[in-house]
């Protein structure tokens, strides 16, 4: 930072910026963790102290559905009380300058609340479920459904968060859509992931396959830090608002 407290970026990222028309985020738990989502690996993270093959996965699920539930309610109910941060806000307004697309591991929903309007959820959205049998979608199911798996009204089916769990494929389009505009962005931001759960972490090798610039930000290195163009280490929260600011100030000059 210098006197005026302002970040300093590498020139080389600086130029880019002002060359590039398409940006991609390709953001994963860190994006949320000032927002109080806790992340799943690190010092506190859910993985740490839970086990992923007991609560997020299929088998889990059908074992113990009301466990798997309750899991998820507990997480939809920190997801719906907190608020996205200056990170998230400040990708929703790159958009006032570039075509903007966001490509999320996360299931927060903190994107979309933020006003991004180009959004793959990778791995699913913790505010939609659907019956394991009908496939039929449900979005707001009471409260009566706390502790207790819901079944469905149409064939009393379980019904399901509709996320990606471990052993499953990713759902619909997202990976196909997002590998796409990997290919087509002009500069990747990897933000906030450890980049070690696939296909997901392909998202920004593809992206530099086909040309872009890849810039990370992260607290701490990564197994993708070998491979980016350019590392900025910090709070995601902090970092994006000043490279927002560096548009903005070149914009309105
Ligand atoms: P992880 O918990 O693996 O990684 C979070 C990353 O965010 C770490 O590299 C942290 O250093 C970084 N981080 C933490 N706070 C940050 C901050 N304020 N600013 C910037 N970076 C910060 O989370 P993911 O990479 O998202 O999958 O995990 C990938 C997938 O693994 C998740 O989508 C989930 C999980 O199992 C499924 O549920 C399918």
């Amino acid at each position: 930072m210098d006197k005026k407290n302002k970040m300093e970026f590498k020139k080389e990222f600086v130029e880019k910026l002002k060359e590039a028309e398409s940006l991609l985020f390709f953001t994963g738990a860190g994006i949320s963790a000032e927002s109080g989502v806790p992340t799943f690996r690190g010092k506190d993270g859910i993985w740490n102290k839970l086990k992923p093959e007991e609560l997020a996965n299929f088998n889990a699920f059908i074992k113990n559905p009301d466990m798997v539930w309750e899991w998820y309610q507990y997480r939809r109910k920190i997801v719906e009380n907190v608020e996205p941060n200056p990170g998230h806000y400040a990708i929703a307004e790159f958009e006032n300058y570039y075509k903007v697309d966001v490509v999320t591991q996360n299931v927060d929903n903190l994107h979309k609340r933020a006003g991004s309007t180009s959004i793959e959820e990778l791995h699913g959205s913790i505010v939609r479920n659907f019956c394991i049998d009908c496939k039929t979608y449900y979005y707001d199911l009471d409260e009566e459904f706390e502790n207790k798996v819901p079944k469905c009204k149409k064939c009393n089916g379980l019904i399901r968060p509709d996320v990606v769990w471990f052993g499953e494929s990713l759902r619909g389009d997202a990976y196909p859509n997002s590998e796409q505009k990997a290919k087509s962005c002009d500069i990747c931001f990897v933000v906030g992931t450890s980049a070690i759960v696939y296909p997901a972490a392909y998202i920004p090798i593809t992206a530099k396959e086909y040309g872009a610039y890849i810039v990370e930000i992260n607290l701490e290195p990564t197994e993708l830090t070998p491979h980016i163009n350019y590392s900025i280490f910090g709070k995601s929260g902090e970092i994006l608002p000043e490279i927002l600011r560096i548009v903005k100030d070149r914009n309105h000059n």
